[in-house]
C-alpha cells in the first residue's frame, strides 16, 4: 500500500474521519497477514476429469456412475427435480434446502443407453450420462435441455480443497436469467458473473458486478422448454455467460455457453424442468417456503440515513399526514444508535423511542430498526461482553477474534453458522421490541468490514463452526446473511409468538426467502440505477426471493423531480415500496419535489393502498406456490421469444402487467404484451396480444393493464376487501384466487376461487365453494366490458 491509497482509503470514509481511515488501513493489513498464515499457499495442481465409465449401481430415484477417476450419483426425486453429484457429493448437507432432501421418485429407473453411457428415465425427465461424463437433461419426448460436459478438477498436490469448472451447453436460443440480485438484466448478457456476496462499497448502477446477494441459480428459457439450475455450493466462483446464435436453418446453431468455475467445495447440481410456474412451485419445495410479510409491510415505508431526532421523524410523520399521504412504516437507520453501535439508542436524540413508537403505531405506521451484523469491539459494550462470554465471535485460523472495521469503529462479528450463536443473537431483539420496533432491516452482512485495500470482507482463513462440520470464510461467506436472517427470525418467533416476524436483509443466498426479503442496496440515483432496480427485482424473484424493492431515488444523489416520480410510480408496483437515501443525497419527502409529483406521488401511494389485498393475496401465492409477485413478461409463455427479449416491464401476479417509465422525456412508451386480450386501466381500451402497442405514459402514471378475465382484490371506499373483474373477451372465461389477510399472527386464511364467465354482454363471476359455486360474498365491480378494442 502507498501513500495513494492510504490518502484514499481516509478520504472513502469521509465525515467518519481520520481514525476511522486508519483503522481500515489496520484492518486491510490484518487480513492480510491473517490469510497469509492461515490459508496454504496455491501450490502445484493435478487437473483431473471422471475418465471412462466403468459400471452403474442403481440406487434410489437413480444410481451412482462409476467412471474410472470418480463417480456420478443421479437422483430424481418425487417432485421432480433431479439432483446430481460428483465425487461423492450427495443433496446434504445443504444451507440452500429447507429440509432434508427430497424423497427420492421410486419410480425412476437406471438403464443402459448408447455408446456404453447410462440414463436415469423418469416421468417428467430424462438424464442422460455419456461414457465420459457428460450429463444431459432431456425432456420426456428426448429433446435436450441442457448438456454438462465432463467437469474437470484441480486439486492441490499437497491435499486440499480441489477447485473445479463446469462447462455446459443449453439451445441457441436459450436466455440465461436469474443469479441472484444482478444490477444488469433481467435477462443476463454475455459476461462473468461472480458468486461472492459483495458490497459494492459506493452506490452501484447496471454493470456493477457483484453484488451483495449472489447464488448460483440459473435460469434457462428456450423454445425446447424452461429449467432452473442450482450448483449447491457456497464458495467463490464465476459464471461465464454465452448466449448461443442460430444458424438460421442452416443447422450450423452455435449453443449457448455457461462455465461454472469455483474455488472448492461440491460438484453438485439440481435441474428442475417444466413451466415457470412448475419450476418456481418445484424451487420452493426444495428451499422453502418464502416468509409472509405482515400486511403493513405490503405499504408504503420511508427511510433515510439521519433522520437526525425523534422531532424529525415526527416532522416526517406529520408531512405524510398533512399530505394526506398513505404511509405504513418509518425506518430507523445506523444514526439512532449510540455511536453507530448494534442494538443500542442515542438517548439524546431518541429519548422516548417507545413512546414514538407507540404513537406511530397509533397512527397505522410501524417502525422499523436497521440492525447491523458486526458488534464494536468495546468491553463494556453489552453485545460485546456477552457474545465475548459465550465465544460467539469469528476466530482466525490461529484463534484469535477476527477484528474487522465498521460504522462503529474496531468490530467484531458473531459466527452466524452456529446454532448456538444463533440463538443467542436472536435473543437480541427482545431489546429492540422493547424500543419498539416491529420490523428488521439487517445491513452490512455479506459481512462488510471496510479495508484500505484487498477485499473489504473477513479474512478467507476465518474458521466458521458450519453447523459443526467446521470450515473457513471461504466456505462461510455467501451464507453469512443467510444464516443471520435466520438467527433474526427464529429468535423473533419465540419473541413474539404470535406475530409473523418481518426481516429484510441486505445479503442472504439460496433459501432467504424462508426468513424474509431483500432489497436492492446502494443504487445508484440516476436512471440507469431505476433500471438497475427493475432487473434486481425480477432477478430475485425468479431466484425464489420475492420479496425486494430498490431505495426509491436512488441512495446516493438528489434525483431530478422527474426521475424520483417515475422511481416511485415503478416501486408502488413492487413488493417492498420505500424511499431511502444516504444522508448526504437530497430529501425523499414526495413534498420535497414540487406540488406537482407530490399530487402524482399520492396517486401512486393511493393505488398501491387500493391495490394492497392484491399484494396480500400475491404474498400468500407466493408462500404457497413459489411464484413471486414480480415476474417476467415470458412467465406464461416462455415459448414467446419477443417477450424473453423484454426487460422494461413485468408481471404483477397473474392480473397485471405494469410498464414503467425508465428513461426521462418519455410520455408514450411501447409495450410488448404477451397473447390474449389486455386491458389499459387508465384509458379503458382492450388490445389483443401477442404484440407491441404504443401507449400514453404521461407524468400523471405508468400504464398498467389487466388481463381479460383477471380478478384483482382490491380495498372498497369503506376499507372492505372488493372485487375488480375484467371482462374475459367473447367466448373465454376467467377467474382467479383471493386470499384476504387474516392479520399478522399465524391464522391461515381461506383461499377464495373465482370464475368468470361472459356471455354476451353478461359477465357473471362465481366463488367455489366446497359446497357448490356460488354467489361471491364481496362487492364485484366488472370493467371493460364496453371497451374498444385495438389491435396490436
Ligand atoms: C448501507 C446500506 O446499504 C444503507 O441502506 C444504509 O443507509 C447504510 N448502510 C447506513 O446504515
Amino acid at each position: 500500500m502507498d501513500g495513494r491509497d492510504l490518502v484514499r482509503s481516509v478520504q472513502a470514509v469521509g465525515s467518519a474521519g481520520v481514525a476511522q481511515g486508519l483503522r481500515t488501513v489496520r484492518a486491510a493489513w490484518r487480513r492480510k497477514r491473517a490469510d497469509a498464515r492461515g490459508l496454504p499457499p496455491r501450490g502445484a495442481e493435478r487437473a483431473r476429469t471422471p475418465g471412462e465409465v466403468r459400471e452403474a449401481e442403481p440406487g434410489p430415484g437413480g444410481g451412482v456412475v462409476r467412471f474410472s477417476r470418480s463417480e456420478l450419483r443421479v437422483l430424481v426425486a418425487v417432485n421432480g427435480a433431479v439432483f446430481w453429484g460428483w465425487d461423492g457429493a450427495g443433496p446434504e448437507p445443504s444451507y440452500a434446502l429447507a429440509g432434508r432432501c427430497p424423497e427420492p421418485d421410486p419410480r425412476a429407473v437406471l438403464e443402459p443407453d448408447k455408446d456404453g453411457g447410462w440414463r436415469v428415465v423418469a416421468e417428467r425427465v430424462t438424464v442422460a450420462v455419456s461414457r465420459h461424463g457428460a450429463v444431459e437433461v432431456r425432456t420426456p419426448g428426448g429433446v435436450p435441455l441442457r448438456r454438462d460436459l465432463p467437469p474437470r478438477w484441480w486439486e492441490p498436490v499437497g491435499g486440499g480443497p480441489a477447485r473445479w469448472m463446469q462447462r455446459s451447453e443449453v439451445a441457441a436460443d436459450a436466455r440465461f436469467f436469474g443469479l441472484g440480485g444482478r444490477s444488469s438484466g433481467p435477462r443476463l448478457r454475455d459476461g462473468g458473473y461472480r458468486l461472492w456476496n459483495t458490497d459494492p462499497g459506493r452506490a452501484f448502477g447496471p454493470g456493477d458486478d457483484p453484488l451483495y446477494l449472489t447464488m448460483p441459480v440459473q435460469w434457462v428459457v428456450a423454445d425446447a422448454g424452461t429449467h432452473l439450475v442450482f450448483h449447491d455450493n457456497s464458495w467463490d466462483g464465476t459464471i461465464t455467460l454465452r448466449e448461443g446464435t442460430e444458424g438460421a436453418g442452416s443447422g450450423h446453431d452455435r449453443p449457448g455457453v455457461s462455465v461454472l468455475r469455483i474455488d472448492g467445495g461440491p460438484l453438485r447440481c439440481w435441474v428442475v424442468v417444466g413451466t415457470p410456474a412448475r419450476v418456481a412451485h418445484v424451487w420452493a419445495s426444495l428451499t422453502g417456503a418464502a416468509a409472509l410479510p405482515p400486511a403493513w409491510a405490503l405499504g408504503h415505508h420511508h427511510a433515510r440515513r439521519g433522520f437526525g431526532s425523534e422531532q424529525e421523524v415526527r416532522r416526517i410523520v406529520a408531512g405524510y399526514q398533512e399530505h394526506d399521504l398513505p404511509l405504513d412504516a418509518v425506518h430507523l437507520d445506523i444514526d439512532h444508535h449510540d455511536a453507530h453501535q448494534v442494538f443500542t439508542v442515542d438517548s439524546d436524540r431518541f429519548p422516548k423511542l417507545p413512546v414514538l413508537a407507540e404513537e406511530l403505531r397509533r397512527d397505522g405506521i410501524r417502525l422499523v430498526s436497521i440492525v447491523g451484523a458486526a458488534v464494536p469491539a468495546a468491553p463494556g459494550n453489552a453485545v460485546y461482553d456477552a457474545g465475548a462470554d459465550r465465544d460467539a465471535f469469528v476466530r482466525d485460523a490461529s484463534g484469535e477474534v477476527v477484528r474487522g472495521v465498521v460504522w462503529p469503529g474496531e468490530t467484531v462479528f458473531p459466527d452466524f453458522t452456529h446454532a448456538r450463536v444463533r440463538q443467542w443473537w436472536g435473543g437480541l431483539y427482545r431489546e429492540r421490541l422493547a424500543q419498539g420496533f416491529s420490523g428488521f432491516w439487517h445491513d452490512m452482512n455479506e459481512p462488510t468490514s471496510f479495508a484500505a485495500f484487498g477485499e473489504a470482507t473477513l479474512p478467507r482463513s476465518a474458521r466458521h463452526a458450519l453447523e459443526g462440520r467446521g470450515g473457513d470464510h471461504r466456505e462461510a461467506h455467501n451464507v453469512y446473511g443467510l444464516c443471520m436472517a435466520r438467527a433474526a427470525y427464529e429468535g423473533l418467533r419465540e419473541l413474539v409468538p404470535e406475530e409473523r416476524p418481518f426481516v429484510f436483509s441486505r445479503s442472504g443466498w439460496a433459501g432467504l426467502q424462508r426468513y424474509g426479503g431483500t432489497w436492492s442496496g446502494d443504487v445508484a440515483t440516476g436512471w440507469a440505477g431505476l433500471r438497475a432496480s427493475l432487473a434486481l427485482v425480477v432477478g430475485l424473484g425468479l431466484c425464489g426471493v420475492p420479496y425486494s424493492g430498490p431505495d426509491v431515488g436512488g441512495y446516493d444523489g438528489t434525483p431530478s423531480p422527474e426521475l424520483y416520480l417515475r422511481w416511485f410510480q415503478l416501486a408502488a408496483y413492487l413488493p417492498l415500496f420505500r424511499t431511502h437515501a444516504s444522508g448526504r443525497a437530497g430529501r425523499r419527502e414526495p413534498w420535497e419535489f414540487g406540488p406537482e409529483v407530490l399530487a402524482r406521488a399520492r396517486v401512486a401511494l393511493v393505488e398501491r393502498r387500493r391495490l394492497l389485498p392484491y399484494f396480500v393475496t400475491l404474498a400468500h401465492l407466493a408462500r404457497r406456490t413459489g411464484a413471486p409477485y414480480v415476474r417476467p413478461v415470458w412467465w406464461g409463455a416462455p415459448e414467446d421469444r419477443a417477450l424473453r427479449e423484454c426487460e422494461d416491464a413485468f408481471l404483477l401476479g397473474d392480473g397485471l402487467l405494469v410498464a414503467p417509465v425508465l428513461a426521462p422525456g418519455v410520455e408514450r412508451r411501447t409495450v410488448r404484451l404477451p397473447r390474449g386480450r389486455w386491458y389499459d386501466t387508465a384509458t379503458g381500451r382492450a388490445y389483443e396480444g401477442p404484440g407491441q402497442v404504443r401507449v400514453e405514459a404521461p407524468l400523471e402514471r405508468v400504464p398498467v393493464f389487466a388481463r381479460a378475465g383477471a380478478v384483482i382484490p382490491v380495498r372498497g371506499e369503506q376499507g372492505g376487501l372488493e372485487l375488480e373483474v375484467w371482462a374475459p373477451a367473447p367466448g373465454h372465461t376467467g377467474g382467479g384466487l383471493v386470499v384476504p389477510d387474516a392479520g399478522d399472527g399465524w391464522d391461515e386464511a381461506e383461499i377464495e376461487r373465482y370464475v368468470v364467465r361472459r356471455q354476451g354482454r353478461r359477465v357473471t363471476v362465481e366463488c367455489e365453494r366446497d359446497d357448490g359455486p356460488g354467489a361471491p360474498s364481496r362487492a364485484v365491480r366488472v370493467r371493460g366490458l364496453d371497451a374498444p378494442v385495438a389491435q396490436t
